[in-house]
């Protein structure tokens, strides 16, 4: 009797074991925006990707609009191995890494197409492994575009315009100089909370891309945008370094296939998409958008010079320099 139970419990655990090695991984990819922007499509067609090219082993879990994890606590939970993948914007790794602040400096990409050339040159793909020794894998960039800057006032040409204003800001020490040095007021504060600070005063303006000034709504709670272009919103999807290091060849294969793929996919949308929303928010009459001159542009330029110089040590003026050579 006692060898038939032990028989039994020894099938049944065999099963499970068996149902267990087939049942396929979970992992989790969670980012703050909406679907409908560069960085949400990308998470998507990575999804779509990995599931096709591993079949039954992986099953990938988007969670999009800081659904899973907000800006506060993605990178812990990271970390934590709580979520497998996040894409945050290169302005929230100065606790991991001062070399990353580079993208923050005002005024230093011309375009887009200067960004793109720098995170592909052999200084900018270095920068993916800058926070291994903290755990940390970059798999890639991702594009989202230039930053344009929005208030509740009426007129916003010149940096005087927005003197004693309060912004939000993302948790960029670079990106709270530069609000300081234009006489303004910077608060650190989640993506997730911004429309609402905008809507209530509790902050009177923002920067962000075409894209987030859209799908967030901002532009329903401003009164005028800017168009500065005066700094870039691109991100670095990222992995925990151990958990990557520690998956079987294949699936480590078929995923970092998938996201190139999903890489190249999405970065193929952001100017797209910069357009686009621009558009939208042009046509649905709510904030002004304002184009600037010359000589605005080079006013807010010159005012906000002295922030290069602040955080050059940490970045390392090589760097910079290489980056200053994308602009071509
Ligand atoms: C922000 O906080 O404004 C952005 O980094 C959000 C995002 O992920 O685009």
């Amino acid at each position: 009797m006692k060898l038939r139970t032990l028989l039994v419990g020894l099938v049944a655990a065999g099963f499970s074991m068996v149902a267990a090695a087939q049942q396929p991984m979970i992992i989790k990819f969670s980012h703050v925006v909406a679907e409908n922007t560069p960085k949400g499509q990308g998470a998507l067609k990575f999804k779509e990707l990995a599931e096709k090219k591993l079949p039954g082993k992986v099953t990938v879990q988007v969670f999009p609009s800081s659904q899973l994890f907000g800006d506060a606590k993605e990178m812990e939970a990271v970390l934590l191995g709580d979520v497998q993948f996040i894409a945050p914007s290169l302005s929230k790794f100065d606790r991991y890494t001062k070399k990353i602040q580079i993208f923050d400096l005002p005024f230093l990409f011309s375009n887009p197409e200067a960004v793109d050339r720098f995170q592909d040159s052999p200084e900018g793909l270095a920068l993916l492994d800058s926070m291994t020794k903290q755990g940390i894998k970059g798999l890639g960039y991702w594009h989202n575009g230039m930053k344009q800057m929005s208030t509740n006032k009426d007129v916003l040409k010149r940096p005087d315009d927005v003197k004693g204003l309060k912004f939000r800001i993302q948790a960029s020490d670079v990106l709270e100089a530069q609000f300081r040095a234009v006489g303004a007021n910077p608060q650190k504060m989640a993506f997730s909370e911004v429309y609402q600070a905008l809507q209530t005063g509790v902050v009177d303006g923002q920067e962000n891309t075409w894209s987030n000034i859209y799908s967030q709504k901002f532009f329903e709670v401003q009164k005028t945008i800017a168009e500065t272009n005066h700094g870039v919103l691109d991100y670095m999807v990222i992995t925990n370094a151990k958990w990557w290091d520690g998956l079987p060849a294949d699936v480590r294969a078929g995923l970092a296939s998938a996201m190139n793929e999903a890489t190249k996919f999405s970065n193929g949308l952001a100017s797209e998409f910069s357009k686009r929303d621009r558009q939208k928010i042009q046509e649905a009459g709510k904030a002004k958008i304002q184009e600037l001159s010359k000589e605005d542009l080079a006013a807010w330029q010159k005012v906000m010079e002295p922030v290069w110089k602040k955080f050059e040590a940490g970045i390392g003026a090589d760097l910079i320099k290489a980056a200053m050579k994308s602009n071509k």
